[in-house]
């Protein structure tokens, strides 16, 4: 089967792509409005992109109607977020504040999600988050235009918070105590349990 990505539209490139490229981590960001109402929301096109300077990205698309979502709104007027990773007792919680709610609505308020303070941004992190990263804006790159156009939003860590619990006995954080989840394609996720080892050529 050959794909001509040349001519397939937005809406049927997007659905082969998230179905061929998985796992994909989940950044579940907060952000925070100029009048101070919270918003939190997942997104799995998300990655670190380097660590001189400490640098990650995710990606806002424009939804179906062309306009920016709310978590891309906030950080264009209060340009710092937080990027909370999902362990899988959060699964369910994360998944739900991807409803699409009225602009300045908080999905903390709404799903009841316990936040707290974060260190050095405005916007808080979730509570209950195995690893939080504290990030200022670096810029925004936007791609295409119209509805599912992108803005990549690449962001300077600042700060990261890992839960004490998270830690091996010698200091790292334990990937079966963060038990992270990814997103597959649609509504499918996978869990990051099933661990194996391979040697890397010197
Ligand atoms: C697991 C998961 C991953 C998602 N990843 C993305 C993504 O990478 N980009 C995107 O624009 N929307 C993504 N979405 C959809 C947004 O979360 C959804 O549009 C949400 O309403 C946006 O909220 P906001 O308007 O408060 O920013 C994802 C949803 C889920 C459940």
């Amino acid at each position: 089967m050959l794909l001509d990505f040349t001519t397939t539209s937005p809406r049927d490139a997007y659905l082969w792509m998230i179905s061929t490229i998985m796992p994909r981590p989940i950044a579940w960001v907060s952000t925070i409005s100029v009048d101070g109402r919270t918003n939190l929301a997942p997104y799995s096109f998300f990655q670190g992109v380097c660590a001189n300077p400490p640098t990650l990205m995710f990606v806002p698309v424009n939804n179906r109607q062309g306009e920016k979502k709310d978590t891309i709104r906030n950080i264009e007027a209060v340009p710092e977020f937080v990027v909370n990773l999902v362990s899988h007792d959060l699964g369910l919680q994360m998944s739900q504040t991807a409803a699409l709610l009225p602009h300045g609505d908080s999905e903390f308020e709404k799903f009841g999600i316990a936040s707290t303070p974060a260190t050095t941004v405005r916007p808080p992190r979730v509570a209950a988050a195995p690893v939080s990263f504290e990030c200022s804006l670096d810029r925004i790159v936007h791609f295409g235009a119209g509805p599912l156009a992108a803005n990549v939003v690449f962001g300077r860590i600042l700060t990261v918070h890992v839960a004490d619990a998270m830690l091996s006995p010698d200091g790292k954080p334990d990937p079966i105590k963060l038990d992270l989840i990814g997103r597959m394609g649609g509504e499918e996720y996978t869990t990051t349990r099933d661990l194996f080892t391979m040697e890397r050529p010197d």
